[in-house]
């Protein structure tokens, strides 16, 4: 039988791995006994060593300070289950199906170039049984991160298989102290709602049990009282994973701190046979000192640049329109047509039909699975609509939830077991539909033909894939035993594989990321997808907060926002307070626009125009997050483009009060600016006004905005 490698890194990444030339400087250092290592990046070191008793041992994680031998050690490199079992486990396994203990040594070392970085691994073996366990670690210097994975195999030829109860992706200490932690959690609709906690005795578990996570698995650790956008040391993190996940922070009565992130094996196992491996999908961590806004960069930065999908990471971003908000389920050609003609006017470039264009589709209760043209609202197919899109200049996209099945379809009646069930129990419907069990390979194959004849048969330039249910009754009853305790990562295993695959097949597609919003936004998603719907939740002054907590660890270009007609505080804001909250990611509109006036089409048409001159800064460059919303009835967001010669500043004004009626601290009177040249001289566009990098950073621009829910969008380029 053939063995399974079960490897949860984008094929895009090994594959260049394996080929790639340079490396990017000497990042990982070996010490002069040849057993211990140091991983610097810009700003931080991080230092292993093997102990006398061949343990594999971290003794620091922290600035960088060239020359100062790091000997004491904070903890286990890789904790395991077995002996006093005192620290939070990466590794849990039981061999010969009861020996429930795991006892690891040293056994090798080698350093390699991964596509231009230098990646420490290190391998440990189990002291009796055929198991190893190797750390990698990636030091990504420029970005002050490091990728860190494990990779657990069954090194027998034969004998029983060893079950891998937990293997996470690693662990770091941090030393005594105390920590205050902040992550970011939601739930539909108010997706990425920042968090703060303080790290007491005991373990704080994030987690996701349901494939469903409407906040992150961004942390990020700060020592007590030192809690800056702008300075003090923070340890942070995510995981680029997409399925059940899970990140512990545990504080010792000593007062240390373990940190341990990965895969969440709550109600599963993986069973390794001879010559199985399993790689467990990459956690990436940092240390900086400048503050939540240093952490923010680096992630974002690394995430655009390393992570989103290579075939369009370098591409700008189009504007698009959705149609969604203006006829939901109610589709048809010629409305359609009507809606494209108006955003062809505006400038949209994208044009997207989202659910209701398929079979049966006339609400949420039927429909999924099909995956083909309702005949009833596209009589002709899809063809000659995309072709009159086409021709009026635009590309056409099309929403699909491959992942679901509507009881009401041909698809579950042919196939009532390609769905997760346990046998006589209830199949728990959301939505009105079930999940398809994408572990199975003739689901799998499914899905690859459906989608690829639909992606071959039309000229579709972008899909927008949705997922609308939590996993529930996750059974396989066809499956061996041992296959079914692993289903949920088979799952994900073959999601990302269908991923890869059709945007192999089909390279000049764009790919959108959605779940009921913001359910599945993580950079295992992001490796494969160009952009992610944050949230359905599209009234401005929610979105300010949503975007806001967003960019505390991702990209703005790939973060969509849609002007639509929501307003779930019926304060009926302005089109102009709409776009420019929408105009800081990826410009969408999902307005009927067909009900625009002349006066609102002319606005839009000047705002999109506004975009598509600001949007290289936007999309490309780096952002600061000046003014919270969640600390101010204010907030403002820069971008600044790499070569600093243009900045751009989104400023929102969420309420107007009395002078001196709130605390300045919540009424910031001045605008300071960051990341600017200091002494390069900038224009405000639209005005004379030249000031300093080095004026605009420490003195500022007064607060510009007056009035609530009013706002302005500020370009300054170097005037010279
Ligand atoms: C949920 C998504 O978040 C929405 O944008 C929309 O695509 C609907 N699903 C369609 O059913």
């Amino acid at each position: 039988m053939k063995n399974r490698h079960l490897n949860l890194w984008p094929t895009c990444l090994a594959i260049a791995a394996a080929t790639s030339g340079t490396l990017c400087g000497q990042s990982v250092t070996t010490g002069a006994d040849g057993h211990s290592w140091t991983l610097t990046t810009r700003s931080f070191s991080y230092q292993l060593q093997v102990t006398a008793d061949s343990l594999l041992q971290m003794n620091h994680f922290g600035r960088n300070e060239p020359g100062r031998p790091y000997t004491w050690p904070l903890g286990e490199e890789i904790t395991v289950r077995g002996g006093y079992s005192s620290r939070t486990p990466v590794l849990e396994a039981v061999f010969d199906g009861r020996v429930r203990d795991t006892e690891l040594a040293y056994d090798s070392h080698r350093i390699t170039d991964n596509n231009g970085y230098q990646t420490l691994s290190v391998t440990l073996k189990d002291k009796h049984y055929p198991l190893s366990v190797t750390e990698h670690i990636r030091v990504l210097p420029e970005y002050d991160l490091l990728e860190k994975w494990t990779e657990i195999r069954h090194t027998g030829r034969k004998g029983q298989p060893i079950e891998i109860e937990n293997a996470q992706s690693g662990t770091f200490f941090l030393p005594k102290n105390r920590y205050g932690l902040s992550h970011l959690s939601g739930i539909w609709g108010a997706e990425m709602q920042p968090q703060h906690t303080l790290l007491t005795q005991g373990t704080k578990t994030l987690q996701v049990k349901d494939f469903r996570s409407f906040g992150s698995s961004f942390f990020a650790i700060r020592p007590e009282g030192e809690q800056n956008e702008t300075a003090g040391e923070v340890w942070y993190g995510t995981l680029q994973y997409s399925g059940n996940w899970r990140t512990d922070f545990e504080k010792y009565p000593t007062g240390e701190v373990q940190v341990t992130a990965g895969i969440n094996f709550w109600d599963q196992s993986v069973f390794l046979k001879p010559g199985d491996s399993l790689i467990t999908p990459k956690w990436v961590i940092g240390y900086t000192r400048e503050g939540t806004g240093g952490a923010s960069h680096n992630l974002s930065a690394y995430t655009r640049e390393q992570v989103l999908h290579a075939s369009h990471r370098h591409k700008i971003r189009p504007v698009l329109y959705n149609s969604w908000y203006a006829t939901a389920f109610n589709v048809s050609e010629e409305q359609q047509l009507a809606l494209a003609k108006t955003a062809k006017e505006i400038g949209v470039e994208v044009f997207v039909i989202d659910d209701g264009w398929f079979k049966g589709r006339v609400n949420d209760q039927a429909g999924l699975g099909d995956w083909e043209v309702d005949r009833n609202k596209f009589p002709d197919g899809l063809k000659p609509l995309i072709e009159k899109i086409n021709a009026m200049g635009m590309d056409f996209g099309l929403w699909v939830e491959p992942e679901m099945v509507n009881p009401n379809s041909d698809l579950y009646r042919a196939h009532p077991d390609w769905v997760f069930y346990y046998p006589h129990r209830t199949r728990h419907t959301g939505r009105n539909q079930l999940m398809l069990n994408l572990a199975r390979e003739d689901v799998y194959e499914y899905l690859h033909s459906r989608l690829s004849a639909l992606l071959r048969d039309n000229n579709i330039r972008y899909i927008k894939w949705d997922m609308n249910k939590a996993l529930s009754d996750p059974g396989f009853p066809s499956a061996s035993v041992e296959e079914e305790r692993a289903v949920r990562i088979r799952y994900i295993e073959n999601l990302y594989r269908l991923w890869e695959t059709l945007r192999q097949e089909f390279p000049d597609v764009w790919f959108e990321n959605c779940a009921s919003g913001g359910g599945r936004i993580d950079l295992g998603m992001m490796a494969r997808a160009d952009f992610c719907w944050l949230s359905d939740n599209t009234d401005p002054v929610e979105r300010t907060f949503i975007q806001y907590a967003y960019l505390s660890a991702f990209p703005a270009n790939a973060m969509i926002c849609w002007v639509t007609q929501e307003d779930w505080h019926q304060q009926h804001h302005t089109l102009d307070f709409k776009f420019d909250v929408s105009m800081c990611g990826v410009l969408g509109i999902g307005y009927d626009i067909t009900r625009w006036s002349a006066q609102e089409k002319e606005l839009a048409r000047r705002k999109i125009a506004l975009y598509k001159e600001i949007r290289p800064t936007v999309q490309t460059g780096d952002h600061y997050r000046l003014v919270s919303p969640y600390d101010n009835n204010r907030s403002v967001l820069q971008f600044v483009s790499k070569d600093k010669r243009e900045t751009v500043v989104f400023v929102y004004n969420l309420a107007e009060y009395p002078n001196n009626a709130l605390p300045e601290t919540q009424r910031p009177q001045t605008v300071r600016l960051r990341g600017l040249a200091p002494d390069a001289r900038y224009r405000v566009e639209g005005t004379e006004q030249i000031l300093t990098g080095s004026a605009l950073m420490e003195y500022g621009m007064d607060f510009p905005v007056k009035g609530a829910f009013k706002s302005g969008i500020f370009r300054l380029r170097q005037a010279d």
